[in-house]
Order: C-alpha cells, then sequence, then structure tokens
C-alpha cells in the first residue's frame, strides 16, 4: 500500500497534525516530513523535501500534502521540483479536479485560510478522484517537459 507524504510549516502545523490524525485513522500510512513543533521554520525546506521524495519515488507515494498559512509559498516551492503538480485548494471542486485535469501529485492548504473540516473534506476528495488522461494527458506532459 501506498503511504502519503505530509508535512507543513509553523503555519500549517495545526492543520498537519489534524489531518495527520484523520488520514492515520482512515488507515493510511503516513510520512511526515515534519515540522515536528510549531516553532518556526522556513517552509521551503520541508516543502522540497516532501516534493522530492514524490517526485522521485512515485511508487511509493500516493500523494502529498503539503500546509503552510496560506498554502501559497509551499506550493511555490513543491512546484519548483520537476515532476511535482501541487494544487492549491480551497474548496472540494478544485480538490477533485486538480487530479481528475491536471493529474496533481500534491496538495496544498493554507492553515490560516481553512477550517480543519473543510480541508479534511479537501484531502478525501484529492484521494478519491483519478487522473483522467485522454484530452488532459498532452497539457499535462507540456507541464511536466518543461
Ligand atoms: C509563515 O508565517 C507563513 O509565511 C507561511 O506559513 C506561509 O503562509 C507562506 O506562504
Amino acid at each position: 500500500m501506498k503511504k502519503i507524504a505530509i508535512g507543513s510549516d509553523h503555519g500549517g502545523f495545526a492543520l498537519k497534525e489534524f489531518l495527520r490524525q484523520r488520514l492515520e485513522g482512515e488507515g493510511w500510512r503516513l510520512e511526515d516530513f515534519g515540522c515536528a513543533t510549531p516553532d518556526p521554520v522556513e517552509y521551503p525546506d520541508i516543502a522540497f523535501a516532501l516534493a522530492r521524495a514524490v517526485a522521485a519515488r512515485p511508487e511509493e507515494y500516493e500523494v502529498g500534502v503539503l500546509c503552510c498559512g496560506t498554502g501559497i509559498g509551499v506550493s511555490i516551492a513543491a512546484n519548483k521540483v520537476k515532476g511535482i503538480r501541487a494544487a492549491l485548494c480551497a474548496d472540494c471542486f478544485s480538490a477533485r479536479m486538480a487530479r481528475e485535469h491536471n493529474n496533481a501529485n500534491v496538495i496544498t492548504l493554507g492553515g490560516r485560510t481553512t477550517g480543519p473540516e473543510l480541508a479534511w473534506e479537501m484531502v478525501k476528495a484529492f484521494l478519491g478522484a483519478r487522473y483522467q488522461g485522454g484530452v488532459h494527458a498532452p497539457r499535462v506532459k507540456a507541464l511536466t517537459d518543461v
């Protein structure tokens, strides 16, 4: 069974911990890339480490989940890693589309902008969706080839 890579900075720490518990409760195996406390850390460090792992070993990771204050910083950082398609989501439709159309392999969320229950619904929508391929394939290929 594949595992979920999860990580946050201090701004997303509480949300990351909440989602970690929910995911574990659903039987998912997790790899936690930190942070381990609410003390300030540099979000690019966490996002790069998680993104590099997910991009390098897709057979090992179902997806990545990254949280920071807004979800923006970890999204920008993760998307600099080749092979990563990180989607900053604020609603369940976008979370589903991110996988169905964009083949996103990381969802990013804002711990200071998104309530935990909505975030959990988005993570479930993301995990439950499948990439549709077809007309989306050349577009996703273009993203990967850049
Ligand atoms: C940290 O204060 C905050 O800047 C960070 O969590 C994130 O929101 C950056 O995009």
